[in-house]
């Protein structure tokens, strides 16, 4: 159906055989600046779904920026033998490898031993979002670095990569030589528009030099950071341009955003609440004046999306990074005709972009194989089939049970509600945050492909039990709510939940007593306040959502501060009175007064639910099966943990 999906397209001297490329992005799977054996499985993974091209994460090359040592670096011959195997191992699946250089100038915070680094940048131009003054970069040391850029490049060909790529973009090193507002250099590489963009033109021609012609060369570039002190889009098109007539480089890549600000940085890893494929646009901008074929990335999650943006000429190849987190068999499904079969990415940042800013390994809230593919080979069908029982149909049930189903288990799965789903169908609710469902959609679909036996609005008993004979009995409840113990008098204090399920009717002044800090009380503000009702915040931590990732969080405060919501953190709920909510600073211990209150919303603590207990008592059958509890009926935390508990529970069967 998406036949020119599956056209090949020449990058330069490198055959790609279709237009789906995999858009470079730190996984933190390398160790010690070299690729290892998990990195190599984890694109191996991708290879095998039938992606044309990988372009791997941003690599360091020079001591001016050094990163953690799970972060790659070509600034060393020691890159050479794991890039080798990786591409070989790429190849024998008929997929390209490109590799990326990658400098960020004074978007870093990184530190080796705790002290602050020495960071460089064109000029001493203060990061807003870093809070760095970086030190002007030497006029030698320019000179260095694009000499670098052209020796890494020479590693990644001499360890048989097909292409390699310069990130121009986003707010890094390049892009600050690019744009006056960081540049303000009295040298050859500052002041007018040809000194700007001498750092990168150098940089192209001496890496072309040193690579040949024999290898693809591109770059990443950013026509809308989307920041105030953004380079103006018409630039990036005549920087483009003046580099298409130096006749070096065999492609564009056209991303979005920038990490010069906490506003602009969301737009690198584009949340749900961002539209779909919103950079195609920006590509079409610069292919009407490129003849190189350009590249796009940016929430493209779905073979529809793709296939328009190359038939509309917006762009000639697609970048889906995170679509194949989740999916690394999107290409394959695609090409037998089984698109419908795509675990389509859902855009919340949770378990790739969340754990590569916090430095693990990056995974998927749906797929926990992503990044752990060494531990998890290919599912073989189980020697012997087991009778397997699921109680609850939350994300982490149904994971169980597909997996299972996988492997060739019989599976009954049992829903006490009329729906599956459990707390995504709370958080698919939340303003902005309809996409989150798609974790149901798909995990029911694959339950449908599976023939998973599924019972709805059923609990289980021991005559359940007694009925089915399962072998192992897999226990995901999830959690329930309560309230915090403490004294409300005359005001309603009610549950987080049963607001976003709309079961109270909620007064006009409200006050959010946030313990959980994650996303209900971020999204029960949003929802509230964009309801018309006063909402007043009240987070027990130093930031409202301080137990998810930064990045979905900061997308929130910034809807929370446009609709005045008003945020008060480290306050600890301790009761209320007569339309009076009282709280306590964490810190100092004084009292923190909200007056006029109609209702207090509690984000409080929820519990595993225990209804299953029983079980691990007595189950009434002749043969006692095993148990195993998983998700929040463990101990309650996200969906990304019920799910990988899941898929754990189910794996441990074969
Ligand atoms: C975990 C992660 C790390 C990333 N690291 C890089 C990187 O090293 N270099 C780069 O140019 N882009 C990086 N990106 C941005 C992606 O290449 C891509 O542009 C972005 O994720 C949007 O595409 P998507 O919606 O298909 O995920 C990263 C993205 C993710 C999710
Ligand atoms: S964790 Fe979320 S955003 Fe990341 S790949 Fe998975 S579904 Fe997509």
């Amino acid at each position: 159906m998406y036949e020119n999906l599956l056209e090949p397209i020449d990058l330069g001297p490198a055959r790609i055989p279709n237009r789906i490329f995999n858009p470079p992005h730190g996984t933190t799977l390398g160790s010690e600046g070299v690729v290892t054996d998990n990195l190599i499985a984890y694109h191996e993974a991708r290879a095998r779904g039938g992606v044309g091209l990988i372009i791997l994460e941003g690599m360091a090359f020079h001591p001016s920026f050094e990163f953690e040592s799970a972060y790659l670096n070509a600034g060393r011959d020691t890159i050479i033998p794991g890039l080798k195997k990786l591409a070989r191992g790429c190849r024998e699946h008929g997929t390209s490898v490109f590799g990326q250089l990658f400098h960020a100038g004074r978007a870093v915070r990184y530190t080796h031993d705790g002290s602050k680094p020495l960071i460089y940048s064109p000029s001493d131009i203060p990061d807003d979002r870093y809070r760095v003054v970086p030190r002007p970069m030497p006029n030698e040391m320019v000179w260095e670095v694009i000499d670098s850029y052209a020796k890494a490049a020479v590693r990644l060909a001499e360890a048989d990569l097909d292409g390699v790529e310069i990130l121009a973009s986003m707010g890094y090193l390049i892009a600050q030589f690019l744009n006056p507002a960081t540049n303000r250099r009295e040298d050859e590489f500052g002041g007018s528009f040809e000194n700007r963009l001498r750092f990168l033109r150098e940089t192209v021609t001496q890496t072309r030099k040193a690579i040949g012609q024999g290898k693809a060369l591109g770059i990443r570039i950013t026509l809308d950071e989307k920041t105030e002190t953004a380079l103006d889009p018409d630039e990036v098109i005549r920087i483009c341009s003046a580099l298409e007539e130096d006749d070096d480089l065999d492609y564009f890549s056209v991303i979005a955003g920038s990490s010069s600000s906490p506003g602009s940085w969301i737009h690198v890893f584009p949340p749900m609440a961002i539209p779909h494929a919103y950079v195609a646009d920006d590509a079409a901008r610069l292919k009407n004046a490129v003849s190189k074929p350009v590249l796009v990335a940016g929430r493209i999650n779905q073979p529809q999306t793709a296939s328009e943006i190359l038939s509309d000429g917006k762009a000639d190849m697609i970048g889906m990074a995170r679509a194949l987190i989740a999916d690394p068999e999107f290409v394959n499904k695609v090409t037998q005709n089984k698109s419908d079969h795509i675990r389509a990415c859902i855009g919340c940042n949770q378990a790739c972009v969340g754990h590569r800013l916090t430095h693990h390994a990056i995974s998927c809230i749906q797929n926990p194989r992503t990044g752990r593919e060494q531990l998890f080979q290919n599912i073989q069908p189980s020697q012997s089939t087991k009778t397997v029982m699921v109680i609850g149909g939350g994300p982490g049930g149904m994971k169980a049970a597909v997996t299972a189903a996988e492997h060739g288990h019989r599976v009954v799965l049992f829903e006490q509600q009329a729906r599956l789903g459990g707390q995504v169908n709370l958080a698919e609710l939340l303003p902005g945050r309809a996409e989150f469902g798609g974790v149901t959609t798909n995990l029911v679909h694959e339950l449908e492909r599976n023939s998973v036996e599924v019972c709805l609005n059923s609990t289980v008993s021991s005559e359940t039990i007694n009925e089915f004979e399962p072998d192992t009995i897999i226990v995901a409840t999830g959690a329930v709510t309560r309230l915090p113990e403490v004294e409300v008098n005359d005001v309603e204090l009610v549950h987080a939940w049963s607001v976003i399920q709309r079961h109270k009717k909620i007064g006009q002044n409200v006050v959010i007593a946030d313990w959980a800090c994650d996303w209900t009380g971020l999204g029960v503000a949003h929802k509230l306040a964009q309801e018309g009702h006063h909402v007043r915040l009240l987070s027990g931590a130093s930031i409202p959502g301080e137990s998810i990732p930064g990045i979905v969080r900061d997308q929130w405060i910034g809807e929370l501060q446009s609709l005045n919501v008003e945020l008060i953190n480290f306050a600890r709920f301790f009761g209320a009175q007569d339309r009076t909510a009282f709280f306590q600073h964490m810190i100092n211990g004084e009292p923190i007064i909200c007056e006029n209150v109609d209702t207090i919303v509690s984000c409080y603590a929820p519990q595993s639910n225990r209804g299953c207990d029983w079980l691990f008592e007595s189950t009434g059958t002749h043969k006692r099966p095993t148990l195993i509890e998983i998700g929040d009926a463990l101990i309650p935390r996200t969906v990304e943990e019920a799910v990988l508990d899941g898929f754990q529970a189910a794996w441990s069967l074969q």
